[in-house]
């Protein structure tokens, strides 16, 4: 299903009552859901999921929300405030380091115009440094969402986000 981020969703707004209603309602949201599935593909589509949105996704799977909430916390994949349509995650751990991660995080940083921990104007990317992504060989490494990019420079990551932009037109 293609994912679509809304005018409200590009201004950072929370998606309306009738958005929200409009998306459970194509999704088929009942009481049988997986919901951990269901919360996947709702975030897909709004980018986060907006407290009005796990209320009304409760009323309709008939789970406790304080329930859905544990869930929500417990899992980092989810995102319980305005988040970029991609995560983009540069690591800071020494091997990658030594290799020159301080230039592409500077690169990324310019050519976003955001600094870590924050979203794109447009909600296309939110930019996270990680103390370590697992795959110290391939230093300096980059994750897009769940897509590693090892070996970065300066210009292979701005190419890579660029990927990311070209793929949204
Ligand atoms: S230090 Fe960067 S992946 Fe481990």
């Amino acid at each position: 299903m293609a994912e679509t981020i809304t005018d409200q969703q590009a201004a950072g707004q929370a998606p309306s009552e009738a958005d929200v209603n409009a998306v459970l309602d194509e999704l088929g949201i009942s009481p049988s859901c997986n919901l951990i599935s269901v919360l996947q593909d709702v975030q897909g589509r709004f980018g986060y999921l907006s407290p009005w949105t796990l209320e009304e996704i409760s009323r309709r799977t008939k789970i406790r929300l304080s329930r859905i909430y544990g869930v929500v916390s417990f899992y980092a994949q989810f995102y319980t405030e305005p988040h970029g349509r991609h995560t983009v995650r540069v690591c800071r751990g020494t091997a990658c380091y030594v290799r020159g991660s301080k230039r592409v995080l500077n690169a990324v940083k310019a050519q976003l115009g955001i600094e870590e921990e924050d979203t794109t104007e447009d909600m296309m990317f939110t930019l996270q440094t990680v103390a370590c992504l697992g795959a110290c060989a391939l230093g300096p490494v980059m994750v897009v969402d769940s897509t590693y990019h090892g070996k970065m420079d300066p210009r292979k990551a701005i190419g890579v986000l660029q990927t990311y932009r070209d793929e949204s037109h």
